[in-house]
């Protein structure tokens, strides 16, 4: 039998932070995972290059059925404090785009970083080993294949599901549940979206294509990359607005974000009005592009003989071009899991369970899902900071 103050549940970014502080405020601390690593995810993240935070963290940018939530863990364990972290680690990084932190290396060094933080607090990690019969008396308890584990609180830092090949598992899910709390149905985020056959026809020939776009769905839009697959629509704009996303309603994407179709037809027209009207909008868009737009709005011929309802159609595919998802790519390809244990069970400063005396949850197995672009790893580093102060 083993006996800690503190069994943490899950060696991925949130874990392994919050057994960190945990450890560094004198407690005795044991990281329990069945992943032979430790911080799989954060290995492979932001393509290797782990985007580890992001400029402009902000309450906004986390989706959540209580948005508010964060706010506390995100103000008390900023992205600030993160990057003070890595710089003192001597991790060299840069800024990418929007506000997004990668390093210049390799994702391995923020692993590296964290191994090193928690076996210099005296942190101990069992990796390759599941756990089971979690269960609550005097203090908690589980068994594992090296025997029972005891410890006055257990910080569940199990992830979400997406990418079950990774080691992902409803256990998180299913330990709030056994404890009576509340969940968000999970379901994936950060995901490509897929489409029906008349739809993914109308793309086919696309596929391989990235154009920048605005991508909207109901008041939420992003202006980032859109690529067109094989199985319909991916790129950073999908990603993001998947999260928004609910089925049965079409996405709404402008293809020429920034500057306003019937205004900049209008300006080909005069420049370019005796092309044929493809041509003339391969001006604006890359030509397989325009081709294709042009069938959508079944316009042909030269671009100054369009008619009024003609140009119309065209402007409108272009600024707002309406396409209906079926579905999203799923587990398989999602970053994160939207949904999760009920904020409202849990209390924003500590992340422990208001019921249940001990038990926190931390990272992407709580309702807060961030935006693409280093948002969940912050959401990771900052629940995780929350509960190891508490712990
Ligand atoms: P995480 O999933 O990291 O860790 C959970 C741990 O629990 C795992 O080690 C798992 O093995 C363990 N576990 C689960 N069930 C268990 C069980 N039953 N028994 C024992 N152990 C169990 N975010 C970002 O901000 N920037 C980025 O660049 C990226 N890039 C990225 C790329 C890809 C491909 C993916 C899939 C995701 C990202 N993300 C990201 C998202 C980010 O990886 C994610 O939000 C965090 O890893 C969540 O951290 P957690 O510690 O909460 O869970």
């Amino acid at each position: 039998m083993k006996r800690v103050d503190v069994i943490v549940l899950g060696a991925g970014a949130a874990g392994m932070f919050a057994a960190i502080e945990a450890a560094r405020r004198g407690r005795r601390v044991l990281v329990i995972d069945h992943a032979k690593a430790v911080g799989e995810k954060i290995r492979i993240s932001g393509g290797g290059r782990c985007n580890f935070t992001n400029l402009h963290i902000a309450p906004d940018r986390f989706l959540s059925a209580n948005p508010r939530f964060a706010l506390s863990a995100l103000s008390r364990y900023t992205q600030h404090d993160f990057i003070a972290r890595v710089n003192r680690a001597g991790i060299a990084w840069h800024e990418k785009t929007l506000g997004q932190l990668f390093c210049d290396g390799s994702a391995m060094q923020i692993v590296d970083m964290l191994r090193a933080d928690l076996a210099a607090a005296g942190g101990e990690v069992w990796l390759g080993t599941p756990f089971s019969d979690l269960t609550r008396g005097d203090v908690f308890r589980l068994t594992t294949p090296r025997g029972v584990v005891e410890g006055a609180a257990v910080v569940v830092a199990t992830g979400g599901r997406s990418i079950p090949k990774m080691g992902a598992t409803g256990a998180g899910y299913d330990i709030a549940r056994a404890f009576g709390l509340r969940l968000v149905e999970p379901r994936p985020g950060l995901v490509p979206l897929t489409f029906g056959d008349a739809a993914r026809a109308q793309m086919a020939e696309l596929a391989g294509l990235a154009v920048p776009a605005r991508v909207g769905f109901g008041k939420t839009a992003f202006e980032e990359g859109l690529l067109f697959t094989h199985r319909g629509l991916s790129g950073p704009s999908i990603l993001q607005i998947s999260s928004y996303w609910q089925t049965g309603r079409p996405i709404r994407i402008d293809l020429t974000p920034g500057v306003e179709a019937g205004a900049a037809l209008a300006g080909l027209r005069q420049g370019a009005g005796r092309q044929e009207v493809a041509n003339a909008l391969a001006r604006l868009l890359p030509e397989r592009l325009a081709r294709a737009v042009c069938g959508w709005a079944g316009v042909a011929g030269r671009l100054a003989d369009l008619d009024g309802a003609g140009l119309r159609r065209l402007a409108g595919v272009l600024d707002g071009w309406e396409v209906l998802p079926t579905g999203t790519e799923g587990w398989r390809t999602a970053e994160v899991t939207l949904g999760g244990v009920d904020t409202r069970d849990l209390d924003a400063r500590t992340m422990q369970a208001r019921a249940v005396p001990g038990l926190y949850f931390v990272g992407e197995v709580v309702d807060v899902t961030g935006w693409l672009g280093g948002y969940n790893f912050q959401w990771a580093w900052s629940s995780g900071w929350a509960a190891g102060q508490a712990v």
